[in-house]
């Protein structure tokens, strides 16, 4: 069960990856207000959703403690991401704010995983 787990992990940051890496190559383009919502910032967030989901799965049939407050804060952030990213995904241009955001979003997201023990 450990090594499924944290193949799950491995998969969810694949997903952190997927997400960050999209915003972050739009950096530039945010400063001139053309940045866009790319296919991978979409599918990373969805990485994200379901590999979250089957660790908690995995955490419970394993009788490993789960914080839900923290993974309903997790869950609750990443629902404002993904809506934003899936409802803006064929706009060619992204305002700045909105954009930023969602890489605000995310980075907070990884500091609560990491610092919320
Ligand atoms: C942008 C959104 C998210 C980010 C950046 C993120 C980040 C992370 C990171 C970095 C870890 C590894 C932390 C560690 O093992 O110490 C982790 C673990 C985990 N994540 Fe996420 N996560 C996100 C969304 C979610 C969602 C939506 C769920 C559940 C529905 C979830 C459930 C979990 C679980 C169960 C673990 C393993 C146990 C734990 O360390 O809390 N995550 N996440």
């Amino acid at each position: 069960m450990d090594v499924l787990i944290h193949v799950f992990v491995a998969l969810h940051i694949i997903g952190i990856a997927s997400l960050l890496g999209g915003f972050l190559t739009q950096l530039r383009a945010m400063g001139d207000g053309t940045a866009r919502f790319t296919p991978a910032m979409l599918h990373g967030a969805l990485t994200m959703l379901v590999t979250g989901a089957v660790l908690v799965g995995l955490n419970q049939a394993d009788d490993q403690t789960v914080n839900n407050i923290k993974i309903g804060v997790k869950l609750a952030l990443l629902v404002v991401i993904l809506g934003l990213v899936y409802v803006k995904r064929d706009d060619e241009k992204v305002e700045k704010g909105l954009f930023a955001l969602v890489g605000g979003l995310t980075t907070v997201n990884i500091f609560i995983a990491v610092l919320w023990t």
